[in-house]
């Protein structure tokens, strides 16, 4: 399973991409907003020179299908490894299918964003897309179990041989990693508060201390033995 950063400052990427778990990067305008990115152009490349050939996802800003198109053609020039980010529909609820298969069949990678519901998944992988977004916490808020959508999702997608990756976003807390990873996600992007939360635990601080401490006793007992002949 690939762990994508859902994030967009840099110093941040960069410092969990020297870690080695980093696979790719999604962003999203929310994202964008919150960590001050006012130039996406250039915060964009930046991202993407620093990740080499791992994907990054840019979410088009528009709920026009005719100017998803023309952000998307634009998005694609600023990387070899852009992901074009489509929402499954607009904010009025029209169908984005049509521009996700315009935008595959010219070669350009889309991520199928904003799915809620097995069904909108099935359908972005059936228009083409590269990966299909499930939104594991909006479900949830909903009072639906994010697993079962991610899990038959899964299913589909191999009992039928679509190539299409799940990359399960909208993550609320470290338990939720766990759960998307085990009903099936092929990726999950998340929001990197939880990777501190997600490598400590306490007993392996005690662990090591404990380790540490009887290695010093040993080292004292060595030279007391030395001192000793
Ligand atoms: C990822 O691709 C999504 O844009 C993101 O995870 C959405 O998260 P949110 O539901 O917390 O806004």
């Amino acid at each position: 399973m690939d762990i994508f950063l859902d994030f967009s400052n840099l110093e941040e990427i960069k410092k969990w991409t020297q870690e080695g778990i980093i696979d790719g990067v999604t962003t999203n305008p929310s994202i964008i907003l919150k960590d001050g990115v006012l130039d996406l152009e250039s915060g964009t490349r930046r991202i993407c020179a620093a990740l080499g050939d791992r994907p990054v996802s840019v979410e088009v800003t528009t709920n026009d299908h005719e100017e998803m198109l023309r952000q998307a053609q634009t998005f694609a020039c600023w990387g070899p490894n852009i992901v074009v980010k489509i929402p499954i529909v607009n904010q009025d609820g029209i169908s984005s299918l049509g521009v996700i298969r315009k935008l595959t069949t010219e070669n350009i990678a889309v991520n199928a964003t904003a799915i809620l519901s097995f069904n909108q998944a099935i359908l972005a992988a059936k228009a083409g897309a590269t990966y299909v977004s499930i939104f594991a916490g909006r479900i949830a808020d909903e009072g639906n179990d994010p697993a079962v959508a991610i899990r038959n999702v899964r299913a589909w997608l191999d009992m039928w041989g679509y190539t299409a990756k799940i990359i399960v976003g909208s993550i609320r807390g470290a338990i939720d990693v766990q759960s998307a990873a085990l009903a099936g996600a092929h990726i999950v992007t998340i929001p990197p508060q939880f990777l501190p939360k997600m490598v400590d635990h306490k007993y392996s601080r005690d662990t090591v201390r404990q380790f540490n401490e009887d290695a010093a006793k040993t080292s004292r007992e060595v030279v007391k033995k030395m001192a000793a002949r």
